[in-house]
């Protein structure tokens, strides 16, 4: 399972990065807003940032809605760097586009992706990945979780490439399951994936074998 970290702060991709585990990142206008990288120069040079810092995909999302505006976003951004994957809408000009790009052998993200439905669409458009939001849909009382299950199922029938990419991961026990049900890759927050670390077993068990070491020196 590939894990990517769902966020635009270098200082968190970059401690990811250094735990040894990271595979890539994602990030969406929401992310950018939050660490305040407004205007397109600005955008721009932090995707250029992000890609210094880790070895593998990062996904960037377009803001065009209409098939030829995300065609020319979509171009742009993945001329900045072979590691860009142009995250597209799930939306009717977000499957053309998609479609487009995979013909091209641009790497692609479907995202805001909410039903079965919607993630065979991608598949059939030649995504790379597809992103089924968990967490929102926890959020309306939904169990992600089925979501997850039905795409392995359908993409495994037909042997679709597509990978799954379980996003809007809140919690660590997202991730788990996430990984029980054969998702391609997660992405989530840093504390989702450092939560993964703890164990109060752990700590008890590191505090007594250190204990036992200084008794006997
Ligand atoms: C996925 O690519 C999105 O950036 C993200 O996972 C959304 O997560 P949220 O629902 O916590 O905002």
């Amino acid at each position: 399972m590939k894990f990517f970290i769902d966020t635009a702060n270098l200082e968190q991709i970059k401690e990811a990065q250094a735990l040894g585990i990271l595979d890539g990142v994602t990030t969406n206008p929401s992310l950018m807003a939050k660490e305040g990288i407004t205007g397109e120069t600005n955008i721009i040079n932090h995707y250029k940032e992000i890609c210094e810092l880790v070895e593998g995909d990062v996904s960037a999302e377009v803001i065009s809605t209409d098939f030829d505006g995300m065609v020319k976003e979509g171009e742009a951004l993945a001329a900045l760097n072979p590691q860009i994957v142009v995250k597209l809408p799930m939306i009717k000009d977000g499957v053309k586009a998609c479609k487009y790009f995979s013909s091209k052998g641009i790497k692609t993200n479907v995202t805001l992706v909410f039903s079965a439905g919607q993630a065979l669409l991608a598949a059939k458009a030649g995504a790379t990945y597809v992103s089924p939001f968990i967490g929102r849909l926890d959020d309306i009382s939904t169990d992600g979780m089925n979501l997850i299950e039905e795409i392995r199922l359908i993409y495994d029938n037909y042997g679709f490439e597509t990978e799954i990419l379980a996003a809007s991961v809140r919690h660590t026990m997202h991730i788990i399951n996430c990984a029980k049900l054969g998702a391609d890759v997660m992405t989530g927050p840093l504390s989702a994936i450092e939560g993964l670390l703890k164990h109060p077993l752990t700590d008890s068990g590191l505090a007594k074998f250190l204990a036992d070491y200084q008794k006997g020196n």
